[in-house]
């Protein structure tokens, strides 16, 4: 479980993703949009996954948030020249391009893990008991990148290098990269926001959300 969700609570952590990301994205959709994701869907309350990172109600609204915190420092980074005197400031697409990445990317994980009652045998007494766990079943099997790719661009107008981003943004463990590279390279290629998202999801999942399995 992840301090934050646990110092404030879902209601607070879900009304900050939301005035986050009005207050950053003005392109037409954006609205309707979030409501759809507030009111047609789970993804709120959704877990990150099943078992390990953020296998917890809210998980994905906390995933999320820290992609965008990680987007947002990396770009900076980027952005900042060697001899520049302080770091760089992100102009207002920027800013809507890091809001619209990282608080979206994983908008396909909405509706995928269902919660059941499962058995398991605790660690410690060695007795069989029930817990609440998840299990993957996606209605709608398009592929990860894919799918939160078809997802936002029913709603908003993307730049090339926002759809790419979102795309590819499992990087190398896309299951479409593992025959062949090319076209991640090629992505890679055309522009630095499909690094800068994986490497942003990576460092979330990873360190951000170390040790916060259920
Ligand atoms: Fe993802
Ligand atoms: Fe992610």
């Amino acid at each position: 479980m992840s301090d934050f969700l646990e110092r404030n609570g879902l209601q607070t952590v879900a009304q900050h993703f939301k005035d986050l990301f009005l207050a950053s994205v003005h392109r037409d959709g954006a609205e309707e949009l979030l409501e759809r994701l507030e009111n047609e869907t789970d993804f709120f309350e959704a877990p990150a996954g099943a078992k390990h990172h953020g296998a917890f109600p809210g998980g994905l609204v906390i995933h999320s948030l820290n992609v965008y915190r990680r987007l947002r420092e990396i770009t900076i980074r980027d952005l900042t020249k060697e001899d520049a005197p302080g770091p760089a400031t992100l102009s207002e697409q920027e800013e809507e391009t890091v809001a619209i990445l990282g608080l979206l990317h994983d908008v396909c994980k909405a509706g995928v893990y269902h919660a059941e009652t499962k058995r398991r045998r605790n660690p410690e007494t060695g007795v069989w008991e029930d817990y609440l766990g998840y299990t993957f079943r996606d209605p709608l099997p398009l592929g990860h990148g894919e799918k939160s790719l078809y997802q936002i661009a029913r709603f908003i107008r993307l730049e090339d290098h926002e759809a790419l981003a979102i795309r590819w943004h499992m990087g190398a463990y896309d299951t479409a990269a593992r025959t062949d590279l090319r076209d991640l390279s090629a992505a890679m290629e055309a522009t630095p926001w499909v690094w800068r998202l994986h490497e942003a999801d990576m460092c979330a999942a990873h360190i951000d959300e170390r040790g916060t399995d259920e």
